[in-house]
């Protein structure tokens, strides 16, 4: 059956799209839409509505067929088809008009849609940028300013919002087939004209001076290292200063410079990553789950408020236990605060925010979580306090409920021995701010049962968190592996290097965070309290932790206290250097006999991803993580690794295994091989001349 048909209802040629699930623009479709504009040119209608079956317009390109030899007509054609049109065109449009398909929609001559259709140009989010003319006609109808923010940011939009940008020129209130045909007999009557967005003319004197010089240096902080965001800057300048076709041509070259791209791969790798994450090997997909109706969430503190908003967020009750009345008052005021934030940033009403509010409730009372279907704990980090509380749930929670710990290191099958239902117990481990950041590591014990696997892999995709499965470990995947970057990034310190230089070359290349300024934000204390709480041996070698424990024993915690690796504005909290702190790196260098040395950018570079990359080998290899793209979406979402190098296995392979293990053999000889040991699937990866990924597909 074709996936669009045509069919004349009065003078008003209707061409109805139908291509499940989303309307992708797959070849079938183009051709579709390019026959339909041709074949309507000469029959009675005097204009044609473009509307879309089933759930949606056009959401996008068919990205499966990414990387394949292209099969005409392409895009750009059957755009330039709607566009010549000798008779207007017009797109109505519900659901999402997104990338291609709204780039469909913009060459049409007018565009209506309901109220809750979203349009937008996400093509950035996969290193991309609009390659069939989005970036020459977003901003003849939007303006420069507009098509910058939003085809560089690469959101949707509200249908609203649209409109009063002009990307769309008529909203439609009930149904869109009828309103699209009113609307465009309306065209009819008046006889509007046949308007082209590429004949606008955008005046180069109405931009201001200095606009995309401006833009420019905004997103260097913004995405730093970019390319595609840059590159659509270029275009937009295009379409200001050059004929269409010129900025075309422009946007096409660039679309391809993208397109070829290791950034967008990488992107492109983890769009795909993200989604094959949800997935549990060896659990059917029809596994029926535990239904979540209401939460108890021990601890308000910083985890305990944020995870709790998660859940109000998504009309989730929520109860939260705390020691006494005043760390209830102190944990709901949190969360007061951040959403009077969030509300004043835009995001979120004050009904809203009400609302929200009105489904937490504090309790000191276990009894009071009588009836909930899950239990988050998320107090201290100290094990003999977390059996305490399991055992305590265990005693007050109805059979069935989920007894989940958000703890960062702690064994889940201790925990979980301390109740009589560990098949009940799992880890859902979340990251600070708990409210924002996306990932949820969920880990499985021993003995938790399949159906609690599967619910907290789905309650993940609810309170809008990308989940990955790990397996119980001390660190679970992330902060295991967080342990030999941080080991090299305190070794390279007291080797010769200093805060700025280290955080300044993992930052240029494109981590959110260097790993001294991340110390200072979680508190250089946490460590601190860790280590006092372990041996001597178990502690490890004094270089890899003595310089953070100085700092502590000085009063400098981090950000808290004002100062640690670096000192911090009381007021701003902007970040200066400390020459306090060189004195205090030299001085435990002395005292553990290290002579520093010049330390140059790229050894902390590879000591510092290379010792990530081996960890995550080891961590492939004893099936603690399902797959190597897991690795790459908890370091993306948890950690803030640069999304376009796709994440450390991605990149690993990227460089290729060779040059890696072969640069770890180096290290192993100047280091020693107590850290420097060659993961072996690493080895027989690079001996076969594999990639972590070939790996991954010969094995699941
Ligand atoms: N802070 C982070 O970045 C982070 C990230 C991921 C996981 N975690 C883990 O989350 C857990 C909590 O960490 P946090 O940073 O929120 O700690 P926090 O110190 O901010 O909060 C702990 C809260 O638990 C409460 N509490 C202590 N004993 C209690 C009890 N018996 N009953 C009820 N409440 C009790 C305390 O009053 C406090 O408000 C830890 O296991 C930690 O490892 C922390």
């Amino acid at each position: 059956m074709s996936s669009v048909s045509y069919e004349l209802i009065g003078d008003i040629g209707v061409i109805r799209l139908n291509n499940p699930p989303v309307n992708a623009l797959s070849q079938g479709l183009r051709e579709g839409i390019w026959g339909a504009i041709k074949n309507a040119q000469g029959d009675a209608s005097k204009a044609l509505v473009l509307v879309c079956e089933g759930r949606t317009f056009i959401a996008g390109a068919d990205i499966t067929e990414f990387g394949k030899p292209p099969q005409a007509p392409a895009l750009s054609e059957v755009i330039a088809e709607i566009e010549n049109s000798c008779k207007p065109v017009i797109a109505a449009i519900h659901g999402t008009a997104l990338g291609g398909g709204f780039e469909v929609a913009l060459a049409c001559h007018y565009r209506c849609a309901i109220a809750s259709a979203k349009v937008g140009l996400p093509e950035v989010k996969l290193g991309l940028l609009p390659g069939a003319g989005g970036t020459q006609r977003t901003p003849r109808l939007a303006g420069v300013a507009a098509a910058l923010e939003l085809i560089t940011k690469g959101s949707p939009i509200p249908a609203s919002k649209a409109k009063s940008m002009k990307l769309i020129d008529r909203a439609i209130d009930d149904d869109l087939l009828e309103g699209a045909l009113a609307f465009t007999r309306e065209l009819i009557t008046n006889e509007a004209p046949l308007r082209r967005v590429r004949d606008i003319v955008i005046d180069p004197d109405s931009i201001p001076e200095g606009l995309f010089d401006d833009f420019r240096k905004r997103l260097e902080k913004r995405s730093r290292g970019q390319l595609a965001p840059q590159h659509i800057v270029t275009c937009i300048e295009a379409a200001v200063h050059q004929p269409f076709d010129q900025g075309l041509a422009k946007e096409l070259d660039l679309f391809i410079e993208c397109l070829l791209s290791s950034q967008s791969a990488a992107l492109r790798h983890l769009f795909f990553a993200e989604r094959t994450a949800t997935k549990v090997t060896g659990l059917p997909k029809d596994l029926p789950t535990r239904e979540i109706k209401s939460v108890g969430i021990i601890g308000g503190g910083t985890m305990g408020g944020g995870i709790a908003m998660n859940f109000a967020n998504v009309g989730i009750p929520v109860k939260l236990v705390e020691i006494d009345q005043t760390a209830i008052n102190r944990g709901l005021a949190v969360i007061d605060k951040n959403y009077t934030i969030s509300m004043q940033k835009g995001k979120l009403t004050e009904g809203q925010k009400t609302h929200c509010l009105s489904l937490i409730s504090g309790t000191t009372d276990y009894a009071d979580l009588a009836d909930v279907d899950l239990v988050i704990e998320a107090v201290f980090e100290n094990m003999e306090l977390k059996q305490e509380i399991f055992a305590k749930l265990d005693h007050s929670c109805k059979p069935d409920t989920i007894l989940a710990t958000n703890t960062s290191y702690q064994d889940i099958d201790q925990i979980a021995a301390a109740t009589n239902r560990p098949q009940d117990v799992i880890g859902m481990h979340f990251f600070s701010p708990a409210n924002v950041m996306k990932l949820l590591e969920v880990v499985r014990g021993s003995q938790s049962a399949d159906d609690v696997i599967a619910t907290a892999m789905q309650l993940a995709k609810t309170i809008k968190k990308v989940p990955v499965l790990a397996i119980n470990c001390y660190g679970f995947i992330g902060n295991r592996m967080l342990h030999p970057y941080g080991r090299e990034s305190q070794l390279c310190l007291i080797e010769g290097s200093t805060p700025e230089q280290i955080d300044s070359v993992m930052q240029s290349w494109g981590m959110a965070m260097g790993p001294m300024a991340v110390g200072d934000l979680a508190g250089l204390d946490i460590g601190y309290k860790a280590r006092q709480g372990l041996s001597e041996s178990g502690r490890g070698d004094p270089k890899t932790y003595c310089i953070a424990d100085a700092l502590v024993e000085m009063g400098r915690l981090g950000q808290k206290s004002g100062a640690g690796y670096y000192r911090y504005d009381p007021e701003t909290r902007a970040r200066s250097s400390d020459p306090e702190v060189l004195e205090v790196i030299e001085a435990q260098a002395k005292r553990q006999g290290v002579v520093r040395r010049e330390i140059s950018d790229e050894e902390i570079l590879n000591r510092l991803t290379f010792a990530l990359i081996n960890e995550g080998a080891k961590i492939l290899e004893e099936g603690i993580a399902q797959r190597p793209s897991d690795i790459d979406v908890v370091y993306v979402y948890g950690y803030g690794f640069p999304p376009h190098r796709g994440g450390p296995m991605h990149y690993a392979d990227s460089i290729g295994l060779k040059e890696i293990y072969e640069k770890i053999c180096t290290f192993r000889q100047q280091h020693g091989d107590t850290y420097w040991t060659p993961a072996p699937l690493l080895e027989r990866l690079a001996q076969e001349g594999k990639t972590f990924a070939q790996w991954a597909d010969g094995k699941i």
